[in-house]
């Protein structure tokens, strides 16, 4: 059974309800989607492996802690989930970056895939799938499949904003799959946008409309 993780921590939800305001334009919601990224990726990698090391400090030899287990594997959904890449490969510089391209049809909803490109050694990591918006969650089920298609096991979701529908259908598709987000809003409109939510994110955060 997959897991949700709510991550509210005041300085991730201040940022979030700058990111929601209308008035906010693209070089601030860059920033703003990247930051809290970067906050959120604490929490979303609490659980990777230490190992014992030791080290030499400039006063004695010590042991001390540093990763060890599987590397991780960073897979934004093409485009907006590009915008979450910068905060995580800040904190996990050795993370490989995948990229699978998705957009939703306007009309079905149902989420067309164009591109898709993973590391060699996708089995082996520890991938976080990063996407700005879970709506219907058909876009993220997807994409989890196509990873698992390719061998993938270790799967985390992580999204700035969810509709309950969303993590449902992530949740009824992938129960092995745990879930991070840093809000739960109310529903999702006649036209599949999360409410109150952000809009589109692929728009605000490339400018494309
Ligand atoms: C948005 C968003 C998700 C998807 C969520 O992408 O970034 O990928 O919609 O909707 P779903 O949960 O109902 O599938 P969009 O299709 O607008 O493409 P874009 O990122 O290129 O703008
Ligand atoms: N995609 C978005 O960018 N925003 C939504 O609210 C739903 C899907």
């Amino acid at each position: 059974m997959s897991k949700l993780t709510q991550i509210s921590h005041p300085l991730i939800l201040h940022k979030l309800s700058l990111i929601r305001d209308k008035n906010t334009g693209s070089k601030d919601f860059r920033e703003l989607v990247e930051e809290v990224a970067m906050l959120m990726a604490y929490e979303v990698t609490r659980d990777l492996q230490l190992e014992e090391v030791e080290i030499e400090t400039p006063i004695c030899k010590t042991k001390c802690k540093m990763l060890s287990g599987k590397k991780v594997a960073v897979v934004p959904i093409l485009r907006a989930g590009l915008g979450m890449v910068g905060g995580m490969i800040k904190l996990i510089p050795a993370a490989k970056v995948g990229h699978i391209g998705l957009y939703r049809d306007e009309k079905t909803l149902k989420p067309v895939e164009y591109f898709c490109k993973l590391p060699q050694d996708i089995e082996e990591r520890e991938i976080i799938v990063t996407d700005p918006m879970l709506a219907t969650g058909g876009s993220a089920a997807d994409a989890i499949t196509l990873l698992k298609k390719r061998g993938a096991r270790n799967i985390r979701l992580m999204c700035l904003i969810a509709a309950p529908e969303g993590i449902k259908h992530v949740m009824d598709t992938h129960p092995d799959v745990d879930i991070y987000v840093a809000s739960v809003d109310e529903k999702l409109n006649d036209n599949g946008y999360i409410v109150p939510g952000l809009g589109d994110a692929g728009d605000r955060l490339f400018g494309t409309k």
